[in-house]
């Protein structure tokens, strides 16, 4: 069997699995992901899309990696809509608030399911609906690919609605100096794109950025 190489964005979503459960992959397009953690010897795994041409490439990769009796099912399926079940429930490559929707209206609600969410835009949006949706995030962790740095989220579900601050939208639980750093500069010119326009919108950003500072400096 050819081993499957992921990228480090996806190996860094693959290594917050629990391969002893069961997976759904969700917007899974070439289906990497799972054919990796099927060799890596997770034995329940759904790769879903909501699109038939991403579920016609990933049954092209299983076949190439796997073969053609592999148990991995496709499912065609709006976010969670048609999952009925999984202990790891993965979302990457995907805008911030499509994951946030995707998640909030899952039915899969069990405390011990783990939801592994890498978002391209937004994760302060993320982060936000995660909470405000009772769930709390358990770990964080990065990835650079050449000039991208990726943040993966690890959440589960605790039914408590919860406020967070605008500090921990941006940064969540994760340590990365460079990603503070990012997170820092994306707030600071916020705040002086509006410093004339919307002064209290401006000191609110400002005071932000001074927060992850802050952070940074403990780190
Ligand atoms: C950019 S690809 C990401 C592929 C892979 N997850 C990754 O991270 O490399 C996004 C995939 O999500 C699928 N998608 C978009 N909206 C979706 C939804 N509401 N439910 C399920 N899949 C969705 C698209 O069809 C596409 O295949």
């Amino acid at each position: 069997m050819m081993a499957v190489k992921l990228s480090p964005r996806l190996l860094a979503a693959a290594e917050l699995v629990n391969v002893n459960g069961s997976v759904c992959d969700v917007g899974t397009d070439h289906a990497l992901l799972p054919c990796y953690l099927y060799q890596k010897g997770v034995k329940n795994i759904i790769a879903s899309d909501i699109n038939d041409g991403p579920l016609v490439a990933a049954r092209e990769t299983i076949e190439k990696y796997i073969g053609a009796d592999c148990p991995i099912r496709l499912v065609k399926s709006d976010g969670l809509r048609s999952i009925d079940y999984a202990d790891n429930v993965i979302v990457a490559g995907m805008g911030g608030e499509l994951i946030a929707r995707i998640v909030s209206e899952c039915s899969i609600l069990k405390p011990d399911v783990s939801f592994i969410l890498q978002q391209m835009t937004k994760a302060e949006i993320l982060r936000r609906e995660l909470y405000k949706n009772g769930f709390r995030i358990t770990a964080e962790r990065t990835a650079e690919e050449g000039d991208k740095l990726y943040v993966i989220i690890k959440a589960e579900y605790t039914g408590i609605s919860e406020e967070i601050s605008d500090a921990f939208s941006y940064t969540g639980l994760c340590k990365d100096k460079k990603y503070l750093e990012k997170q820092k500069s994306i707030l600071l010119k916020a705040a002086e794109s509006c410093k004339n326009s919307a002064p209290d919108r401006y000191s609110v950003l400002f005071a932000t950025a001074q927060e992850i500072e802050k952070i940074i400096n403990e780190v």
